[in-house]
């Protein structure tokens, strides 16, 4: 792990930190929803939609990345986390893969920030617990290599799932 290497959960809007990147939790059409998908897009405004118009979708487990329009951060990547189906559905290797996705672009744009909303969580129903231990388990053996991240943020928005994130970095 790099020495300089941070990694904690908060409590926020996700729509209002100032880092290089902020991640949405998307859905396949990328053509914004509820949840934190529809507070960034309400944030950046409607070039957003009118960019990820020419993305062409995104599969589940994937991730693009847009510029952040009228938000604080540079880029926003949307991630499309597994809807959760009881667990037998390969959906633990697809959140995994949210996350190591997203890392991989935020490092080939050069990003040194990332805040990660509790993907999949809400509407998609995933546990939040085992979402946890899989996000902050993930985040820390893709980050085990060279990369240009040195701040990663688990931003929960209530209190209960900051508990659950805070934990599962503690525990990991
Ligand atoms: N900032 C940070 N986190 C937020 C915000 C916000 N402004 N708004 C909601 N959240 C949190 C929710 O509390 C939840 O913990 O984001 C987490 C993810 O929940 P959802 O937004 O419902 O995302 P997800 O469960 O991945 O479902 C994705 O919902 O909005 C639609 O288009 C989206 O179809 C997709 C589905």
């Amino acid at each position: 792990m790099k020495r300089n290497l941070l990694i904690y959960a908060t409590k926020a809007d996700i729509t209002t930190l100032p880092v290089d990147v902020i991640v949405n939790a998307a859905n396949t059409s990328l053509l914004g929803g509820v949840g934190v998908d529809g507070a960034i897009h309400r944030a950046a405004g409607l070039e957003l939609l009118y960019a990820c118009r020419g993305l062409g979708g995104c599969h589940t487990g994937e991730a693009k990345i847009t510029n952040g329009y009228k938000l604080p951060a540079k880029y926003v990547i949307h991630a499309v986390g597994p809807v959760w189906s009881g667990g037998s559905h390969g959906e633990a290797e697809l959140l995994a893969s949210c996350y190591r996705n997203s890392l991989k672009l935020a490092a080939e744009h050069h990003c040194r920030s990332i805040a990660f909303p509790c993907i999949s969580t809400g509407v998609y129903g995933y546990p939040v617990e085992p979402a946890a231990v899989i996000a902050t388990a993930t985040v820390k053996a893709e980050l085990e290599h060279e990369s240009s991240i040195d701040e990663v943020i688990f931003c929960c928005y209530t209190d209960d799932d900051l508990e659950v994130y805070r934990k599962a970095l503690k525990d990991g």
